[in-house]
């Protein structure tokens, strides 16, 4: 394909450069969990990780290779630095894969160059120019990014794009690093790309971009009309700093104004072909597994995935919508795979009616993680008479998710009320299997459960952040509470789900609490490690 291509390349950097957000790191099942989908959404380019971050990451960006990477999914990725053994250590991780890809990248700004490189402007050019040929030498598919492109010097730009394309870069991709342009400028930059480096028709134009102004997803907009073909994108935008470009804001972007941006891919208006590979019914899925897996809430007015993002609150706008949905909504919410929380399972249900539902919602469990559903549901099921498909899907995401079975909660006990003080009492099993109980006291029941479990953990850490939503309406709802707490300058994040939200918010910390004890673990911080001793 090349950058004249017939539509517009997805590039999903979810597991990558939105994973490298405060207390948004997964683990290696998780991270699976999320290709998945990706693959289900039809992304066309995963960018699985950054090899040579760490052998986690390594492992990490193999297995999404060798389990995701098929002939007819999608092309696996890895982030490099302009460096040897980098782009070395990318080269093997990507290699399962049927369609592997190197990214590599060499700042281009002049600030960069001089406070951060400290090299001249030959230097970068030569850099980048051995390097994509070194990339070159193990696979086909080379990307090329110049980081701070938004910032850099267009001329220079030019003509490191040149040296990289020549080298042998299929890609060229214009990262605004730090969120800075504006969409006409960013747009300029395209067009002044593509009319000034003289080879750029041997490669396709690909755009990256974050958020700090708001800008991200206007900006690869206007960069699509100027000839770009690919977009660097993430689920829910999450990211560095304000994040980047929502993946679902420009696919939707895309898709509901399809008849604007035709002609600009030398389409007529009218031209019913998708602008992207995307399957749209599977963004509010993807939106909340990521959600969920990463502990980064989604705010309800976001557009396309927000909670409210369909909801009619005023009276003119439902008596409209009543009359007439075009009157007030632009899209269909079942486009985006919303849809009517049907009532479908209950207590009676058996494992086949369990098993098909997920299926037709897309789920594909291995037969371990359909057993603890199962188990699960049926739990949920008793309290709860009416299972939705909404409750379904709290449940399988607990059960999906991976927080490292380390401490397991065994039981917890509350004790609160007016004119009391609120009392918990925890039991859980150590890594090592011993079971250790222990009781406090706190500001209210969530609080007490905290310090109790605080006392038999013993891991310093700060909570950060507290939430509780209810997945359906009624009494009876299942409560997902979400958390991220802090470790020196870390934060990890803890989900759970359950129709008792005292539970939820044990477990959820429990998970949390999971994550940092294994950061330490692997960081050998036996000091800390042995805090509990
Ligand atoms: O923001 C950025 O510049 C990046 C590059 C590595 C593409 O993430
Ligand atoms: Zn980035």
């Amino acid at each position: 394909m090349n950058q004249n291509s017939e539509r517009v390349i997805i590039f999903d950097t979810t597991l990558r450069d939105g994973e490298q957000c405060p207390g948004a790191t997964l683990n290696i099942d998780e991270k699976l969990a999320i290709a998945k989908q990706l693959a289900r959404l039809g992304v066309d380019i995963i960018e699985a990780g950054f090899a040579f971050a760490s052998p986690g990451d390594f492992e990490a960006v193999s297995r999404i290779a060798r389990t995701v990477g098929k002939a007819d999914g999608p092309t696996i990725c890895s982030l490099a630095r302009a460096r040897k053994d980098d782009i070395k250590v990318a080269a093997d991780a990507i290699a399962p894969a049927a369609k592997g890809r190197i990214h590599t990248f060499i700042a281009t700004s002049d600030i960069h160059l001089q406070y951060k490189l400290r090299k001249s402007r030959e230097e970068v050019i030569a850099t980048a120019e051995e390097m994509v040929a070194y990339a070159k030498s193990f696979t086909d598919d080379v990307e090329f990014s110049p980081e701070d492109a938004g910032r850099s010097d267009p001329e220079f730009l030019y003509q490191v794009l040149e040296k990289a394309i020549a080298a042998g870069a299929t890609t060229v991709n214009i990262p605004d690093t730090v969120g800075y342009t504006t969409p006409s400028e960013f747009g300029a930059l395209i067009k002044g790309i593509k009319d000034n480096v003289p080879n750029i028709d041997q490669a396709i134009i690909s755009v990256h971009g974050h958020n700090d102004l708001g800008l991200a997803v206007a900006n690869f907009l206007e960069a699509v009309k100027n000839g770009a073909r690919q977009l660097e994108c993430t689920i829910n935008g999450i990211g560095e700093r304000a994040g980047n470009a929502a993946l679902e804001e420009l696919v939707m972007g895309l898709y509901v104004r399809k008849q604007y941006f035709n002609p600009f891919l030398g389409r007529a208006p009218e031209s019913e072909e998708p602008l992207t590979n995307i399957d749209t019914r599977q963004i509010y899925k993807t939106s909340r597994l990521v959600s969920n897996l990463t502990g980064m809430l989604v705010q309800p007015n976001k557009a396309i995935v927000g909670t409210n993002a369909f909801a009619h609150e005023s009276g003119i706008h439902q008596d409209g919508v009543l009359k007439n949905k075009l009157t007030y909504e632009i899209m269909d919410a079942q486009s985006i795979g919303l849809t009517d929380n049907q009532i479908v399972l209950g207590k009676h249900s058996g494992r086949n009616a369990f098993r098909t539902r997920l299926g037709e919602l897309g789920y594909d469990l291995t037969d371990n993680e359909l057993n603890k559903a199962f188990i699960r549901f049926k739990d949920v099921a008793d309290k709860k008479k009416e299972i939705s498909d909404w409750d379904l899907e709290a449940i399988v995401n607990d059960e999906i998710q991976q927080a490292p079975d380390l401490f397991r909660l065994d039981l917890v006990q509350v004790s609160c009320g007016c004119n009391s003080k609120p009392t918990a009492t925890v039991s859980l099993y150590t890594p090592e299997g011993e079971e250790l109980t222990d009781a406090a006291i706190g500001t209210g029941p969530v609080d007490a459960v905290y310090e109790a479990i605080n006392r038999v953990v013993n891991v310093p850490n700060k909570l950060i952040e507290f939430s509780v939503q209810s997945v359906t309406a009624g009494i009876d709802a299942i409560g997902e509470v979400t958390i991220r707490l802090k470790h020196e300058d870390r934060v990890f994040s803890g989900r759970s789900a359950n129709t008792d939200i005292i539970v939820a918010s044990a477990q959820a910390y429990v998970n949390a609490l999971n994550r940092l004890y294994s950061y330490l673990v692997n960081q050998q911080k036996q000091e800390k490690v042995t805090l509990r001793a």
